[in-house]
């Protein structure tokens, strides 16, 4: 597996490939949903492609107040990871191989990174277009693949691909969850034992949302049992329309009620699909 720490071996590197390039970027501090990820990207590829991953802990997408300098980075545990699942390739750039200090040029999505976490966390969505897209221009993948953990993410990232023709194929991956329903996060490390043992209750309180027939319901029944998790305060949950991401006004289309919430200090998000109903 090969290591590139710089552009120019990642590009190097790349030139000999030919065939599919599937594409999987992380922060690092790589978990069982990260590990999906490369696996599904190993299928993709097929026999004669290749699977890139990169690691890179994105300041841009952080804010002031937000933990990027506390970000867990295992890089050792991590490469390690990338191997099993099947990487061929592990791009680890450093912030100044990715960034000048007088960086000036930014990817702006205007619409989808407005409402959920666009709300709470002003300018994430435009770090992590500008990463990616940079990512997309060193990498050159044919394929990338996102998780669906961040829904409003891939959502965003397939609006960036759709409006600026980046030449990529973008797929995305089901939710890999503990046993008890937490999706797995690398932030999940964050919560102590007992808002670990709490933090179940937030993917329960969206089932239970997701049986209710009418949008307005399906939100107040996953708000009532997440509010009443002991020390949880609601970001927000919201069932919105899959691709639009605009509030959902009836369960004929397709939905995803999508939830942040804080436990303790620490926010955790999480969504589910709402299929229309007849
Ligand atoms: P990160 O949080 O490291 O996630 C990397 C990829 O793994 C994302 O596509 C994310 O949706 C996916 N992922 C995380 N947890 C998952 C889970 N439990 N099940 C399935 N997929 C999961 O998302 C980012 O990094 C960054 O914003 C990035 C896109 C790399 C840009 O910096």
């Amino acid at each position: 597996m090969k290591v590139a720490k710089s552009i120019a071996q990642l590009r190097a590197w790349r030139k000999r490939r030919l065939g599919r390039v599937v594409f999987v970027p992380t922060m690092g501090a790589l978990h069982a949903g990260h590990a999906a990820l490369v696996r599904a990207a190993r299928k993709l590829a097929g026999p004669g492609g290749t699977v890139v991953v990169s690691i890179f802990v994105n300041p841009i997408q952080f804010g002031p107040k937000e933990d990027f300098a506390s970000y867990p980075r295992p890089l050792k545990n991590d490469l390690a990871v990338c191997r099993t699942a099947g990487a061929d390739a592990v791009f680890v750039p450093s912030p100044q191989e990715m960034y000048f200090d007088d960086r000036s040029v930014f990817v702006d999505e205007s619409l989808l990174s407005a409402s959920l976490c666009g709300q709470s966390r002003p300018g994430h969505f435009r770090g992590v277009c500008t990463v990616v897209a940079k990512l997309f221009l060193i990498v050159q993948p044919t394929h990338a693949l996102f998780g669906e953990k961040d829904w409003q993410q891939l959502a965003v990232l397939r609006r960036m691909v759709r409006d600026l023709n980046f030449p990529v194929e973008v797929a995305g991956h089901p939710t890999v969850r503990e046993s008890d329903g937490l999706a797995t996060s690398s932030r999940n490390v964050y919560l102590n034992p007992s808002e670990r043992a709490l933090a179940s209750r937030i993917h329960a309180a969206l089932l239970a949302g997701a049986g209710k027939k009418s949008p307005t319901t399906v939100e107040s029944t996953a708000s009532r049992l997440i509010s009443a998790i002991p020390g949880a305060r609601i970001d927000y949950v919201e069932a919105v329309h899959a691709e639009t991401l605009q509030p959902l006004t009836s369960r004929k289309f397709p939905g995803r009620l999508a939830a942040a919430v804080f436990l303790g200090a620490t926010r955790l998000i999480d969504n589910i699909p709402l299929p229309p109903t007849p």
